[in-house]
């Protein structure tokens, strides 16, 4: 039998803006079922990558596949459609709705099928939307206005709305960004208990988030990829190190 292909394969993918040379020329394969970090300090190429793989941004060059496919000049929306979501650097979440409409939404998708909130409570996305708030821990808040949410429970909610329609492929920008020690905890746990069917890869500043969510570690630095490996393997990196230190030569 063939393998697997994998997740996501980047193959000399790049991405410049005019001078500016966010992305070099970079090579990633990410097996179905894994978890990776992708880690590196600021202006790393890291986000700008994301936007790529998403189909936010063309690449300058290179080719782009999703479970075998290749889907370099699809749009965003037929990449969602074969099971690549995305969270961005910062939440977003509707804050006038409640939890469960947020998630109701993220579940229905934003057609043109005409609804109203009243038929709503019965139809099967408002059980699944029940299921997703469970699985963020967001089950008491399901009433709640995302606006007046804490900034850790609006992270879940924007995690739950991301695993909304069984995605495949999750690209998750700094989900720690911003949050507290007890709710980083919190949200590692999370992370660990989302379907070992789905792909995760994850932007993260924070080594510890990174280290104890994932698989495999990949280490950007001026947007190449400076190494790659088990986050035992990194967190023993010296280079690694000396990136986080500012120590790195550029
Ligand atoms: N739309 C744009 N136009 C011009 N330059 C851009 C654009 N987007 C990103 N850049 C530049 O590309 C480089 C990489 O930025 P990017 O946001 O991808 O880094 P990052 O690794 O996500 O950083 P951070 O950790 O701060 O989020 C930076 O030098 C940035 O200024
Ligand atoms: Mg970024």
């Amino acid at each position: 039998m063939e393998p697997a292909p994998p997740a996501l394969l980047l193959e000399t993918v790049s991405r410049r803006f005019g001078a500016v040379r966010a992305v070099l020329p970079m090579t990633l394969s990410v097996a179905a079922g894994e978890r990776r970090a992708l880690l590196g300090a600021n202006g790393a190429g890291k986000t700008t990558l994301f936007n790529v793989i998403a189909g936010d941004l063309p690449p300058s060059t290179g080719q782009i596949r999703m479970f075998g496919q290749d889907v370099t000049r699809l749009p965003t929306q037929r990449r969602i459609r074969l099971g690549m979501r995305r969270t961005y650097q910062t939440s977003l979440v509707f804050a006038g709705l409640t939890v469960r409409e947020c998630l109701f939404l993220a579940e229905r998708g934003l057609g043109d099928r005409r609804f109203s909130w009243r038929r709503a409570a019965h139809c099967p996305e408002m059980h699944a939307a029940d299921r997703l708030a469970e699985r963020v821990g967001l089950e008491r808040m399901r009433h709640i206005k995302a606006g007046a949410l804490s900034h850790g429970e609006a992270r879940q909610l924007e995690l739950g709305m991301a695993t909304a329609g069984s995605p495949r492929l999750l690209l998750l920008d700094e989900p720690a960004a911003g949050l507290s020690l007890a709710e980083r905890h919190r949200l590692i746990d999370l992370l660990r208990d989302l379907p070992r069917s789905l792909t995760l890869v994850m932007i993260e500043h924070d080594m510890d988030v990174a280290l104890q969510s994932v698989d495999r570690v990949t280490v950007m630095h001026n947007g190449a990829v400076v190494t790659e490996g088990t986050p035992r393997e990194i967190a023993a990196d010296a280079r690694v190190h000396d990136i986080y230190m500012g120590k790195h030569g550029t």
